[in-house]
């Protein structure tokens, strides 16, 4: 009788790779997830194939940053490294996505490029996101994640592809991505420099009506994916948008969400296996064609 089933090609698994280091770094805040290495970063990829997941999304974490985020469109920056090194491991196994975002590389933590007055410049921001998304597609990515909320992000990175001729790159639009508390575990996964907030340009957790109209605005500028974020949540928000949409919906885990079962199980207040297959069910539930999970790889295991 059951309407809805999870399947390995339907997850998604973050990874983080960090410049400068030997070994692969635990994340304290999120039990089992690393900052890997190249090398690790390569393994883990070959894993991931190897349990028939559908794709994995990398973040970079570079050793220097600076105000316009160079690392971040530098052929050899730390991401772009790892793109070219994953996709060369498995990029005909999985689908090799990247994060199209500033703050990993920014020496202030924010998505995008300030003003003279230290505001997140929208505008700006844009010339630095193609020029990022030109790097990364050229590095070997297949699926852009722009993350970074800003608005016009999908035009203005379709526009770029387009004139370079990269057809074959497509666009995952972080379409309704909320300023939310649960990404607390990631700011550590990225050694985020950020203070204060991302409220200028992300969304307010008490709009459900705006999530959709962020998700439409992406539709019409042409973006290939729509993903909804943080997960558990924003479940209605999901269904929403996934209501809509003539184009696949997927929605992200977020580390917050991970930490917390993770320490509830590490407590022994939940059976920590029914919950992680009760959070994705759910969210497949909702709407979601495919899940960004830390547990990917894992779960991919179970079902098998
Ligand atoms: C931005 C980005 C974030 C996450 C994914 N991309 C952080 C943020 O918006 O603050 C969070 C993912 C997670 O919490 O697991 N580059």
């Amino acid at each position: 009788m059951a309407e809805t089933r999870l399947h390995p090609a339907e997850l998604i698994l973050p990874m983080f790779v960090r410049e400068g280091i030997r070994e692969p770094r635990p994340i304290e805040s999120m039990p089992g997830v690393v900052q890997h290495t190249l090398d690790s970063l390569k393994a883990g990829a070959a894993e991931a194939a190897e349990a028939g997941i559908g794709g994995v999304m990398l973040f970079g974490v570079p050793e220097r940053r600076d105000a316009i985020g160079s690392g971040a469109t530098d052929p050899d920056g730390i991401l772009n490294a790892g793109t070219r090194a994953v996709a060369a491991e498995v990029g005909d196994a999985l689908v090799v996505q990247t994060d199209l975002c500033l703050d990993e590389f920014t020496d202030h933590g924010h998505c995008g490029v300030l003003d003279a007055r230290g505001r997140v410049d929208n505008d700006a921001t844009l010339l630095r996101y193609r020029d990022m998304a030109l790097a990364q597609a050229e590095a070997g990515s297949q699926i852009l994640g722009l993350s970074g909320m800003m608005d016009g992000q999908v035009a203005a990175v379709r526009d770029a592809l387009d004139t370079e001729g990269l057809v074959d790159t497509a666009i995952l639009a972080y379409a309704a991505k909320y300023a939310s508390s649960f990404y607390g575990p990631f700011r550590e996964a990225v050694d985020s420099q950020l203070q204060g907030d991302r409220r200028s340009y992300q969304q307010d957790p008490a709009n459900r009506r705006e999530g959709l109209r962020e998700a439409t605005l992406d539709l019409e500028e042409g973006a290939d994916i729509l993903m909804v974020k943080p997960a558990m949540s924003y479940l209605d928000v999901l269904a929403d948008v996934a209501a809509v949409s003539d184009i696949p919906v997927w929605a992200y885990q977020i580390s917050g969400e991970y930490a917390m079962i993770e320490a509830a199980a590490a407590n022994g207040w939940i059976d920590r296996d029914r919950a992680v297959l009760e959070s994705l069910t759910s969210i497949r539930r909702a709407g979601a064609d495919a899940v960004l999970t830390y547990w990917a790889v894992e779960v991919a295991g179970w079902l098998k």
